[in-house]
């Protein structure tokens, strides 16, 4: 989710780019880059790191006033956040410079067949690749936006795409298929940004470019089309938001943000690793034969990426009967684990840079253990230390509860599961079938999303809670957990989080009227044994709040209020997508408390202290 400006016009292009990066800085990012005209040539100015570094280089090598530029803030993804792989790219010629959010995903066959025909590269990104697909259509002579056209016939994956050329030097081209791009309409100048914050200093008059159109942007105006070249009619909207707003993309958080973007976020996950036959490949990984030699696997982790742990856990016994513990990084790294030398150490962290994480990783180096990482930010300790890395592309996540991340780091834990299965040929295993599954996944996580405004109903019944309980079993479960801590990290609300059958065991002298249960009932295999629990709860005054599948609506009949999930033909995938009303819950409890969402108190987003 990296950042991109783009303006054409009398001002300094320069210095409005600039400053539009500066706006999308909250977004995160590890290096940043602008291209521009001088003479007769592109100019393209870029660096790893913060803005700073880039500010030194234009001050070292300054620009003469022109009156077009584009420019980039990059979070890495295809290869580390150094200088070459920053953002622009030129084509085989520099006859384009191009920028570019997203992921090509067949940038790899793309890359070797202009190798074969001679292309040079300089860098590891897919945008490199995407620059010299458009630069080969451009040398056929024909105009900026048809080559950008034709070119974007031949990419695949999901992006937003931005050029300018050398030689048609008014015009910037840009494209979008899935990756968010908005145009903004001012006098005589006409700009573009990923985000809207972006363009708010120059203009309020704004449109956001649908699926799979191309713009051409002049002084004087600004062109849609599709990906045939017919004219798409423009819907310009007058933004009212104030910059703050806008940065959290009109929503009141970055939680509630974050949380509705988790259908993109499941479609980023499986972007680039599976193939249209259903084929799972990672870019990163271990040889086939090590799977065969791992003979367990200990994931460690913590808060929330502990949690995702615990729900591989699940898959990786269930599925390839791999015995797999998950600790907490902080126990670990003092607990002195008995480790076998064939085991795996898969490390979650979403920032990559958690102390007892970090730690707990270097003591299994030590000890000379395989280590895996499943990392949410390029670039990180965790990334760099790990022998190899799987790459949650979650995009930065700014809510200190985490939310999306959670959603990547199960939706990777399940594709590493299935990629398991897969070279192992494990038995019983329908990994294609798993695949449809995963793919179909982020259309019904978007169904989650409408239980929003019941969720903030249900809400009123927290009002006065003194406990609330998350309870579950199965999966069901370990989503409790993450359920009842975002609850408490948020909403500051006393929860008591366990499997539902342990209730009897010490927890349900703590139900009577007043305080809510929160039950996940998506398994229908386990669901007459928890609505035996939620009776137990309901005959001590406890209020319940369920949610439930068309396949275990047996739980509504006993519960004070009911969600209705969609269900998938896996258990897993159903409490998987349980998570998102209960994190919907949390978000609307602690709005009713008047709770700080995005920054609760004495908690920080990356804890980098022991
Ligand atoms: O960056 P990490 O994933 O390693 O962070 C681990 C925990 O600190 C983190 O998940 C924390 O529990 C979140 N605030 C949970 O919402």
């Amino acid at each position: 989710m990296c950042g991109i400006a783009g303006y054409v016009g009398p001002r300094d292009a320069v210095s409005v780019v600039f400053d539009q990066l500066k706006r999308l800085e909250y977004r995160g990012y590890d290096s940043a880059g602008i291209a521009t005209l001088q003479g007769e040539q592109i100019e393209v100015l870029k660096r790893a790191g913060k803005l700073t570094n880039l500010d030194a280089l234009l001050k070292e090598r300054p620009i003469s006033e022109n009156h077009i530029a584009i420019a980039h803030s990059r979070w890495a993804t295809h290869g580390g956040p150094t200088d070459e792989n920053a953002h622009p790219h030129f084509d085989e010629f520099e006859q384009v410079a191009i920028i570019h959010n997203g992921i090509i995903e067949n940038y790899q066959e793309l890359r070797d067949e202009l190798a074969h025909r001679g292309h040079r590269f300089h860098s590891q990104t897919d945008t490199e690749v995407a620059a010299h697909v458009i630069g080969a259509e451009y040398s056929q002579g024909v105009p900026l936006e048809e080559a950008v056209r034709r070119a974007c016939l031949k990419l695949r994956g999901a992006y937003a795409l931005v050029v300018i050329s050398r030689t048609e030097k008014g015009k910037i081209v840009c494209a979008r298929n899935a990756s968010p791009l908005v145009l903004g309409f001012g006098e005589h100048e006409n700009l573009l940004a990923s985000d809207i914050p972006a363009l708010l200093p120059y203009t309020r008059e704004v449109a956001v470019m649908e699926e799979n159109t191309l713009a051409v942007l002049t002084e004087e105006g600004i062109q849609v089309m599709d990906m045939l070249g017919k004219p798409v009619p423009i819907e310009i909207q007058h933004i009212e938001w104030d910059v703050e707003k806008a940065e959290r993309g009109g929503y009141e958080h970055f939680m509630i943000k974050e949380i509705y973007e988790q259908p993109e976020v499941m479609r980023q996950c499986l972007a680039g690793r599976v193939d249209e036959g259903g084929e799972i490949r990672f870019e990163s990984i271990f040889s086939e034969h090590v799977w065969n030699e791992i003979d367990r696997v200990n994931v460690i982790a913590c808060g929330t990426a502990y949690n995702a742990g615990l729900m591989g856990k699940h898959l990786f016994e269930k599925l390839l009967r791999l015995p797999t513990d998950v600790y907490h990084s902080s126990e670990f790294r003092y607990g002195d684990p008995v480790l076998s030398p064939r085991s795996l150490a898969v490390f979650v962290s979403q920032s990559g840079e958690t102390a007892d994480s970090l730690a707990a990783l270097r003591l299994c180096k030590d000890r000379r253990i395989r280590t895996l990482g499943i990392v949410n930010v390029i670039g990180s300790s965790i990334a760099r230390e790990c022998d190899r890395t799987i790459f949650t592309q979650a995009g930065p996540e700014i809510s200190v509860a985490s939310t999306k991340a959670y959603t990547a780091q199960v939706m990777v834990l399940t594709l590493l599961a299935l990629y398991i299965a897969q070279v192992q040929e494990t038995p019983g295993v329908r990994t294609r079938q798993w695949v449809n599954s995963l793919v179909g996944l982020s259309e019904l996580a978007e169904d989650c999303l409408k239980l929003d405004s019941q969720c903030q109903e249900i809400a009123a019944a927290f009002d006065g809670a003194p406990l609330t309980f998350f309870l579950g079993r199965g999966a069901d479960a370990s989503v409790a957990l993450e359920a009842a801590l975002k609850m408490k990290e948020v909403a500051y609300m006393p929860t008591q989080e366990s499997p539902a059958g342990e209730m009897k065991h010490g927890p349900l002298a703590l139900v009577e009227p007043g305080v809510v249960s929160v039950f996940g009932a998506t398994d229908p295999g386990l669901a007459d044994k928890v609505v035996s629990n939620m009776q137990e709860v309901k005959a001590r005054g406890g209020t319940l709040v369920t949610v439930g599948t068309e396949q275990t609506r047996a739980v509504q009949s006993v519960s004070d209020h009911y969600l209705e999930i969609p269900h998938t033909p896996y258990p897993f995938l159903n409490a998987l997508l349980s998570a998102i009303p209960m994190q919907l819950l949390a978000y609307h409890v602690a709005k009713r408390r008047g709770c700080e969402i995005d920054m609760p108190r004495n908690l920080a987003k990356s804890v980098t202290v022991e």
